[in-house]
C-alpha cells in the first residue's frame, strides 16, 4: 500500500472537525453546568449527579491508556515517514484520549459534589486535570489544522503542546491517586535517593494551593522515622494522663502514635484524614480523634477514655458489617480482629496520647500483631 502525502494533505477531515468541535462544546458546557469548586459544595447534589460522578474512577482509565499510547506514537510521528504511516492512528488516539479526558473531568467534578473533598491534593488534581484536558483539546484542534494543511511546523507545535498537556495531566492524575491511595502511596516504597526528591517536588507543588498549616503533617521529615505526636494534652482534658507528660526520648514508641495511628491510617484515613472528612470526622491526629465528627463532636463520644462500649468509633467498628453505619463501610478494607482488640485495649487503658508502648503490657494474643504494626 503506497501512501500519498499530497492527497493526505488535501483531505478535509470534516467528520473529525465536527467531532472535535462537539467535544470542545461538551467540555465547556460541562464546566459551565458543573463549575469546579474548591470548597465544600453548598447545596446537596442529586443522586443522579453522584451516580454519574462515581464513574470517574472508571472513566479516567480511558485517557490514561490512549494518551500513553499516543505519546509513544508521537515519537514515531516525529519523522515524515512515521507521520505519513501513523498520523491518522495518532489522530484517532488523540481523539479518544481527549474524549476520555473530558468525560473524566466532568465526572470528577460531579463526584466532588458528594462533599468531603478538600485539601491540596484535591485542588491540584482538579486544576491540573482541567488544564491538561483543555491543552489536549487545543492540541487536537491544532493537529487537525496541521494535517488538513499538511503543515509540518504546525505539527511540531501540536506535539509540543500535547506533551506539555500530557505532563500536566499526568501530574494532576498523581495527586488524584494520592487522594484515593493516601499521600504516601507513590513515595513510601521509593528508593531512598529519589524518595526525597519526589517528596520535595510534591511539597513544592502543594505549597501553591495549601494554606500553611500550624500543625505538622506527615511527609515533613522524609528521612526521620515518623515522629510521635508531641504531647498536646493541655487542650484535651478528656485524657486522664497528666498534662505535663514529658516528650518521650528519641526512639521511644507510644501506643497512640505507633499502634493506633498506623491502624487508622491504613483503615480509616482515606475517608477521615487530611483529604476527606466523611461524617466531618478526622482520625489523623490525636486531637481530631478526640474531637469527633458530625454526631460525636457534641457528645464527645468518638472515643471515651476507659469506655470502649461508649466510644462511637469502636461501636461502629464492631457493629455487623452490613449495618448502615458500620466502619469501615461494607466492602472496604476492614480492621482485623487483632486491630479491633488493640483499639479496644487502647481505649480501656485511657485513650492516652502519651502512653508509652510496651508490647509486653498488651494481652498475650495481641503482642505479635502489635509488634508488626509498630515496627
Ligand atoms: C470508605 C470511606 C470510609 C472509611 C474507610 C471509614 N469511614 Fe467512617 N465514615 C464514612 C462515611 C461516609 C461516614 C458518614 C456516614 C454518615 O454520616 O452516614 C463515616 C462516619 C464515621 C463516624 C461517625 C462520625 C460522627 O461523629 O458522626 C465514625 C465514628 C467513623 N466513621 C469511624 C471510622 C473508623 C474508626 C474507621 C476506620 C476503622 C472508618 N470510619 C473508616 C466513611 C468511611
Amino acid at each position: 500500500m503506497s501512501y500519498d502525502t499530497e492527497s493526505e494533505a488535501s483531505k478535509s477531515y470534516t467528520l473529525a472537525w465536527i467531532a472535535a468541535l462537539l467535544l470542545l462544546v461538551g467540555f465547556v458546557a460541562g464546566l459551565l453546568i458543573f463549575p469546579p469548586l474548591y470548597e465544600a459544595p453548598k447545596a446537596e447534589a442529586s443522586d443522579m449527579v453522584i451516580f454519574f460522578g462515581r464513574f470517574h474512577p472508571i472513566l479516567l482509565h480511558l485517557p490514561i491508556g490512549s494518551l500513553i499510547f499516543l505519546a509513544m506514537l508521537e515519537v514515531l510521528c516525529m519523522g515524515r515517514r512515521g507521520e505519513a504511516k501513523h498520523g491518522s492512528t495518532a489522530l484517532l488516539a488523540l481523539f479518544v484520549g481527549a474524549a476520555g479526558s473530558v468525560l473524566a473531568v466532568i465526572a470528577g467534578i460531579m463526584l466532588s459534589r458528594e462533599g468531603g473533598y478538600a485539601g491540596g491534593n484535591f485542588s491540584l488534581h482538579q486544576t491540573m486535570g482541567i488544564i491538561g484536558t483543555a491543552g489536549v483539546l487545543l492540541a487536537l484542534v491544532i493537529r487537525l489544522m496541521a494535517m488538513g494543511q499538511g503543515n509540518w511546523e504546525l505539527l511540531h507545535a501540536y506535539r509540543a503542546l500535547f506533551f506539555l498537556s500530557f505532563g500536566i495531566m499526568s501530574l494532576g492524575a498523581h495527586f488524584g491517586g494520592n487522594m484515593s491511595h493516601g499521600s504516601k502511596f507513590m513515595t513510601e516504597k521509593a528508593p531512598e535517593p529519589i524518595k526525597s526528591q519526589m517528596i520535595a517536588m510534591e511539597k513544592w507543588m502543594l505549597s501553591f494551593v495549601e494554606k500553611p498549616k500550624p500543625e505538622k503533617t506527615e511527609g515533613n521529615a522524609p528521612a526521620a522515622p515518623k515522629a510521635p505526636e508531641p504531647p498536646k494534652l493541655v487542650e484535651t482534658p478528656l485524657t486522664p494522663t497528666p498534662p505535663s507528660t514529658p516528650t518521650p526520648a528519641a526512639g521511644e514508641k507510644l501506643v497512640f502514635a505507633n499502634l493506633i495511628q498506623p491502624i487508622f491510617a491504613a483503615k480509616c484515613n482515606k475517608c477521615h484524614g487530611e483529604e476527606k472528612q466523611k461524617g466531618d470526622l478526622r482520625l489523623d491526629t490525636f486531637e481530631f480523634t478526640m474531637a469527633g465528627g458530625a454526631e460525636s463532636a457534641e457528645k464527645k463520644n468518638n472515643v471515651v477514655p476507659g469506655k470502649p462500649a461508649d466510644s462511637l468509633s469502636y461501636q461502629l467498628v464492631i457493629s455487623a458489617e452490613d449495618e448502615d453505619m458500620h466502619m469501615p463501610p461494607e466492602g472496604k478494607d476492614q480492621m482485623t480482629k487483632e486491630e479491633i482488640s488493640i483499639f479496644k485495649w487502647w481505649i480501656e487503658q485511657g485513650a492516652s496520647a502519651t502512653q508509652k508502648l510496651d508490647i509486653a503490657a498488651l494481652p498475650a494474643d495481641l503482642q505479635a500483631a502489635a509488634s508488626a504494626i509498630s515496627k
